[in-house]
């Protein structure tokens, strides 16, 4: 069998060193860089794109993706009385970071293998004192809501859309993000619309707690955190940058001690830059995705494609490996190419998080997705050319 290196040398890549291609992430252009220096209102064109794009102006913006949910799930505990949040098995460690910040305990629910909430699982869970059902659109496609906010309205608790890695996509029931009682959106890196950090809660049914005032926006320091952005995504230094341990690049941590308040005005104003194209950008990126996967001749992963009637925004693009060890051997020939897993464990198996879960089903379909799942860069630096995955 070849070994690593001869294998991506044939694939005409470097084979060691610090080359690593960034799994998701895209640079800021010089055009982008000229808006954000033109724009004297990021906070007026933010709220006009996402809102129109959305159905709804009452937005507030927060320092990350996982405030927003803190500050959203305390909404939701206020109005219904209840101290419980249902997160699906398998998703960011952040979701259930942001119920335990918000001083709530968290309740599982086991997902399929698109990583939607199973409604067989969802019929098990005792609802009697959740505040909100979290949908998570995991894999960039707006996950189908109908049959989770119908059990929620039986039940008496709200839903939270949560759209942090799928601002844009589209299911036959809506967009994701404007389909609970509220919707979430993360600005984080690698996410479809990014401006290196905040996030934002979109109050579709509540009424916002507090409104921020806008943070003063520091143009200069965004314009260079954007150019240091876009240095790192080089493969040569990205990799240098992701072989630094205590820099936890591509680590998912649980960490209920995260920055609190507003979102800061550099990553405001790099959000709004964006805010215009960044739709146009997921279809790109999703011809780019679909591109590489209808070239998955030798069936190394079985790609998760837009549902029927749906479409996705593909920060990355996921498949699944036939089980953990092949996952493994996947991710050590391809992991300089940008191959990565997403989360490495299911929520069970998370071991700060255990004195926080009230009573679960066991969740066997995230430990398996939690094995399986890998995802490919659909930036354009990344995945056109799908032969350097030994796929096409
Ligand atoms: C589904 C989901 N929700 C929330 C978050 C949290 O967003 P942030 O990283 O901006 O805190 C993430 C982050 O990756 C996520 O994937």
């Amino acid at each position: 069998m070849a070994t690593d290196q001869a294998l991506a040398r044939s694939a005409g890549t470097p084979a060691h060193g610090w080359y690593r291609v960034p799994p998701a992430g895209e640079r800021y252009s010089l055009d982008r860089l000229r808006a954000l220096l033109r724009t004297n209102d990021p906070d007026a064109v933010l709220r006009q794109e996402l809102g129109s794009w959305l159905e709804c102006d009452r937005l507030s913006w927060h320092r990350s993706g996982r405030e927003a949910l803190r500050v959203a799930f305390l909404a939701l505990a206020a109005k219904t009385g209840r101290r419980e949040v249902v997160v699906p098995a398998y998703t960011c460690f952040s979701v259930p970071a942001a119920a335990v910040a918000a001083g709530l305990r968290v309740r599982l629910v086991d997902v399929d293998s698109r990583g939607w909430i199973d409604p067989a699982a969802l019929a098990r869970v005792d609802l009697s004192n959740a505040a909100a059902i979290v949908i998570c659109n995991l894999f960039g496609f707006a996950e189908p809501a109908i049959a989770t906010r119908e059990m929620a309205r039986a039940a008496g608790c709200g839903v939270v859309d949560d759209a942090a890695q799928a601002y844009g996509a589209t299911a036959r029931d809506g967009r994701a993000g404007g389909r609970g009682d509220v919707g979430i959106l993360s600005f984080g890196r690698g996410k479809p619309l990014s401006g290196l950090g905040g996030g934002a809660v979109v109050w579709s049914q509540l009424d916002p707690p507090e409104t921020h005032p806008a943070p003063p926006v520091r143009r200069s320091f965004g314009i260079l955190q954007a150019l240091g952005y876009n240095a790192a995504l080089s493969p040569w230094i990205f990799g240098g940058l992701a072989s630094i341990p205590w820099l936890e690049i591509g680590q998912t941590p649980y960490d209920t001690e995260f920055p609190r308040g507003a979102i800061r005005g550099d990553h405001l104003g790099l959000a709004a830059s964006r805010a215009r194209d960044a739709r146009e950008r997921g279809t790109r990126r999703r011809e780019r995705a679909l591109d590489l996967a209808n070239r998955a001749g030798n069936g190394a992963l079985e790609m998760l494609l837009d549902p029927s009637g749906g479409q996705g925004v593909f920060p990355r693009l996921f498949g699944l490996a036939e089980d953990r060890d092949a996952a493994a051997d996947f991710l050590a020939r391809w992991g300089k190419l940008g191959a990565s897993r997403l989360y490495p464990s299911s929520l069970e198996d998370v071991g700060d998080l255990q004195s926080q879960l009230a009573h679960a089903d066991a969740c066997p379909g995230a430990r398996t997705l939690a094995d399986r799942v890998i995802s490919l860069p659909t930036h354009p630096g990344g995945g056109e050319d799908s032969r350097r995955f030994g796929l096409g």
